[in-house]
């Protein structure tokens, strides 16, 4: 199953919004064929509080709406749209989908709604479901080993249950296994499922899977870090400078990475039928923030990795990196932007971006109209700075030296006071001055980065 389209009323910060996703074989027209398109990829990007999770829970809502209206153990919280003026009668989510043979007899689009209303001041309920399909497919939709409806959601909370509490069994007494999936997104206990409860197990009883998941989760990996096949007193342990570590010993950034694709591939274990390769499954997985606490050099390649490791999987990711935003296309990306009415009212729209920004560096992206900053520098330095560009226009060559110095150097450069002269300076003298000058402050600026 792929999500292909999505509309949202009431739901949050949204009034209504539609929007269409990347999924797997979806053509999307590109400026260039050198810019980098993932079709399975769909990046969410916005301000704190424009409504990039929300997204990504009315995704959830959408595909899975007839698990969470049955018993799952989803309570639905602060999802009606409330504003000082007024509370929204109902919230509607709408998904177009795009079963296939995972889902069974009845493949092709198809569109499901879920309905919530209010029940009390943050509390909502499920109104309604219109679920058009056979009884067949419903008894497929709440069976965690069947392929169908196969929707995973990570939430900027994701953490790892520490792997000697996990207690099995206990794991879906209170949410159905498929909720259980997505729940992280709606609650803040849910953890993630550690990779030394169920690689052996696997390794046991699919032992293709077993070496298909080792390899898989090494692809995505940053360069320099292995998972080892063979664990040593029952914990399976990654090779990192050196060291053969568990994943509890291992950093924040790596467990936030590590943590949700092994998780992944534990799903993807679970539901994929025997003699059919991981790989080939089809099915949604959203990550919320999947830049946390990643290092810029892994920003660079973190999202093809993932996405061209699994190809038949759909991701909607969501960031506040420019580098992870510079590595894919402006059709791989959707800008939720939060606007204010008259009335003080804000309300979220979804936009795509009207300039390519594959190949851009970060600080293009960021003083782009996508992340709208006037300038990457401190705000104190970049006040001064615009004052330093004033003086150089109105001033002789000293002031603009000083400017071009502060432009290349930073506050390094700034120690001078400003220059009070207003000399006369013939216009080629001037001229002359300034080239010198940014001559040396470049080859300065060179230097510092040849010496690292
Ligand atoms: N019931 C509600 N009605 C209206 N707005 C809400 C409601 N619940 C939360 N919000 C607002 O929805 C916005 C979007 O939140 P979220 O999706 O978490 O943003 P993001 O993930 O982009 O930071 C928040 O600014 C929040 O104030
Ligand atoms: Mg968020």
């Amino acid at each position: 199953m792929y999500v292909r389209t999505l509309s949202i009323q009431n739901l949050r910060c949204f009034a209504k919004v539609k929007l269409e996703l990347n999924h797997p074989g979806r053509e999307q027209p590109l400026r260039s064929d050198t810019i980098r398109h993932l079709p399975n990829v769909t990046l969410l990007l916005g301000d704190n509080g424009a409504g990039k999770t929300t997204v990504l829970r009315a995704i959830a809502l959408g595909a899975l709406a007839p698990v969470m209206a049955m018993s799952s153990g989803f309570v639905p919280f602060s999802l009606v749209r409330r504003t000082k003026l007024k509370t929204a009668a109902r919230a509607r989510i709408e998904a177009g989908l795009l079963l296939d043979e995972h889902e069974g007899e009845h493949t092709g689009e198809e569109s499901q709604t879920l309905t919530l209303r209010p029940l009390s001041d943050f509390n909502d309920l499920i109104e309604t479901l219109d679920f058009p399909h056979s009884a067949n497919i419903r008894k497929r939709l709440y069976d965690e080993r069947e392929p169908a409806y196969f929707i995973l959601g990570y939430s900027a909370n994701r953490r790892v249950e520490p792997y000697r509490n996990v207690d099995e069994s206990s794991r879906y007494k209170v949410r159905s296994p498929k909720y259980l999936r997505v729940a992280g997104l709606f609650e803040e206990n849910v953890t993630l499922m550690p990779l030394s409860v169920w690689l052996p197990q696997l390794r046991r009883h699919e032992s293709a899977h077993f070496r298909e998941a080792i390899d898989l989760i090494n692809r995505m990996l940053p360069a320099g870090a292995k998972l080892l096949g063979n664990p040593r007193h029952d914990e399976y342990l990654f090779r990192i400078g050196g060291s053969d570590l568990p994943f509890a010993a291992l950093s924040d950034g790596y467990r936030a990475h590590v943590g949700w694709i092994s998780d992944l591939l534990y799903h993807l274990s679970r539901s994929c039928p025997p003699r059919r390769k991981l790989v080939d499954l089809r099915g949604v997985v959203l990550v919320d923030e999947i830049d946390l606490h990643f290092h810029p050099q892994w920003q660079r390649q973190a999202v093809p990795k993932i996405a061209q490791a699994l190809p038949n999987l759909q991701f909607v990711f969501t960031t506040h990196s420019p580098i992870v935003t510079g590595t894919l296309s402006s059709a791989n990306v959707l800008l939720v932007r939060e606007c204010i009415d008259k009335n003080g009212i804000s309300r979220s729209v979804i936009e795509s971006p009207d300039e390519e920004l594959y190949g851009l560096s970060a600080d293009q992206i960021l003083t782009s109209n996508i992340f709208g900053l006037d300038s990457t520098r401190d705000s104190d330095f970049f006040g001064r700075l615009q004052t330093a560009a004033r003086e150089a226009r109105a001033g002789g060559p000293e002031a603009a030296i000083r400017y071009m110095r502060m432009v290349s150097a930073g506050a390094a450069a700034e120690d001078s006071t400003p220059p009070p002269s207003r000399r006369k300076v013939s216009p080629l003298r001037k001229k002359r001055t300034v080239a010198r000058a940014t001559s040396l402050s470049h080859k300065r600026t060179q230097r510092a980065k040849d010496r690292g």
